[in-house]
């Protein structure tokens, strides 16, 4: 293969991943985009397979082993997983799979490191890795190895299933705190340059230790519903990880692949940020959580009462109603209640009662989460209204009927500035005339806090699994 094709190729792959993103944008394209990244993704594989025999012959036939093998397992523990993964647990497997790019990036750095001869950076191995190149590696392996250990922490917190400290979703905060993390950062910083300028490899050897630390120490105080961004926050590391790489294999892909996911996770980032009011340079810079035990966590308040209601009752508001807005949580989701949902969406539709979906950016536990589940079960698209655009139509709904969400509906962001989600936008349903509850139980959200919106006298909660109780609003209202 001449490296004109080579070259031809990977422009081809990286236009394939660009079309991925712009499918990935909305859920009518979504399938097609996924299409094109296992396209672009399968050209990259064969092409670099292709430019690995073109370079070193010799080590090809026994490396081409290798690189079968790895592919082989990889690509069938990623098949079995993707196939097991329930979408609840989502987010967890893109943490770890994050934490796995890292890792990557810091093995080639450490590999470029020692035999630089063997990926080509140098011609013998006698010749010293050229200044530009220490550069790109150091700052691969820093930012791959932090990539790796926070995403590690971000996987336990998302989890919720380790004892373990660090992997509790509350927040982890000591004093001098942001103090360490400075000195930490700066020294990483300062033996970068050491090792970029003078090619000492105990110095790139304690910056790398130094960069698992601070992965660690930037994610442990952050908690409950920051979460989501530290998981774009990641993906976009990775994607540097893995550009730095490239530029010293002196790999166009690499590069490619990775700025794509670099920047597209950081636009990210910024976006759900915004969403959540939060400052986009706390998050990259880490440490964004807030006081652990601000704010009123559930339980304080537990033994006050609440109104609740049946099935029955709930229907009978639901069907006495103009207009109905209804918010989707991370509840629905483990209750696989949204064919119901559709099912329960029609018949009000046909008595003739509006019937709108708002979605916050952060229900559920991905981005887009609820987009997904309510495009999988066919709910219109025109039905379905981001925060922004809804917002202002709560006061004027006669019924809000939240399924499943807590945090993304609680006043406490917007009253209490104590509040660990103090500042996060929320959907307005507490301005409704009439709001109906359905969860399980009193049990807190994600952000481990209690809701003001569940005791209002507004507020009728009828409580049991998502599925069950739409189920018997469906027959109610037939
Ligand atoms: P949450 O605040 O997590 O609340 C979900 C509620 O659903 C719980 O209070 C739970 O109460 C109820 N529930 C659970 N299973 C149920 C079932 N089978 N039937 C009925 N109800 C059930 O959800 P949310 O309002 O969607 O907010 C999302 C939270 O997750 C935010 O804090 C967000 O920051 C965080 N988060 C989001 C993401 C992304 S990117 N979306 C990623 C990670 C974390 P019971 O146990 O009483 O039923």
């Amino acid at each position: 293969m001449s490296m004109n094709l080579i070259t031809l190729l990977y422009l081809a792959a990286s236009i394939c991943f660009i079309q991925a993103l712009k499918g990935l944008s909305h859920p009518t394209t979504s399938r097609q985009g996924n299409v094109f990244g296992m396209i672009g993704m399968g050209i990259a594989v064969v092409t670099t397979i292709a430019l690995i025999v073109k370079i070193n012959a010799e080590i090809a036939a026994t490396g081409i082993v290798w690189v079968v093998v790895g592919l082989l397992l990889g690509g069938s523990v990623g098949t079995i997983m993707a196939k097991r993964v329930e979408m609840t647990k989502m987010p967890e497997l893109v943490a770890f799979m994050h934490s796995m790019i890292g890792l990557a990036a810091v093995c080639i750095a450490v590999a470029a490191v020692v035999e630089p001869q063997s990926l080509g950076i140098v011609a013998t191995a006698l010749d010293p890795i050229p200044s530009a190149n220490r550069l790109e590696l150091f700052l691969g392996a820093a930012i791959g190895a932090i990539t790796f250990s926070g995403s590690v922490i971000a996987f336990g917190k998302l989890s919720g299933k380790y004892k373990f400290r660090l992997f509790q979703g509350a927040p982890v905060m000591f004093k001098g705190q942001h103090l360490l993390n400075l000195l930490v950062g700066l020294a990483i910083l300062a033996l970068g340059l050491v090792y970029t300028f003078t090619g000492d490899l105990s110095a790139f050897a304690i910056l790398l230790v130094l960069a698992f630390i601070i992965g660690v120490l930037i994610i442990i105080p952050i908690g409950g519903a920051d979460m989501p961004v530290v998981v774009s926050m990641l993906n976009s590391y990775s994607g540097w990880a893995a550009a730095g790489i490239g530029f010293s294999l002196n790999n166009s892909m690499l590069i490619v692949a990775g700025s794509l996911v670099g920047s597209s996770g950081a636009i990210l980032s910024y976006i759900m940020c915004k969403a959540m009011n939060r400052s986009f340079f706390n998050v990259i810079l880490g440490g964004f959580g807030a006081d652990a035990g601000a704010g009123g966590p559930a339980g304080a308040q537990a033994e006050r009462n609440v109104k609740s209601g049946s099935s029955d009752d709930a229907a009978f508001l639901l069907t006495n109603a103009d207009t109905v807005i209804i918010v989707p949580g991370y509840g629905l989701a483990v209750a696989r209640a949204q064919h119901a949902l559709m099912e329960l969406t029609e018949k009000l539709t046909h008595q003739g009662v509006t019937v709108k979906f708002a979605i916050h950016p952060v229900a559920g536990r991905m981005p887009g989460h609820m987009n997904v589940l309510l495009a999988e079960a066919e709910v219109p698209y025109d039905m379905v209204f981001e925060m922004e655009d809804i917002n202002s139509e709560f006061g004027q709904a006669d019924v809000v009927l939240v399924l499943g969400a807590n945090d993304v509906v609680n006043p406490a962001a917007k009253t209490d500035p104590q509040s660990p989600i103090a500042g996060m936008p929320i959907l307005d349903a507490y301005k409704a005339k009439t709001v109906i509850v359905n969860k399980r139980s009193m049990a807190s959200g994600y952000a481990g806090l209690d809701n003001e919106l569940f005791y209002m006298d507004k507020t009728m909660m009828v409580f049991g699994d998502a599925k069950k109780v739409i189920e018997d609003m469906v027959k109610a209202v037939e």
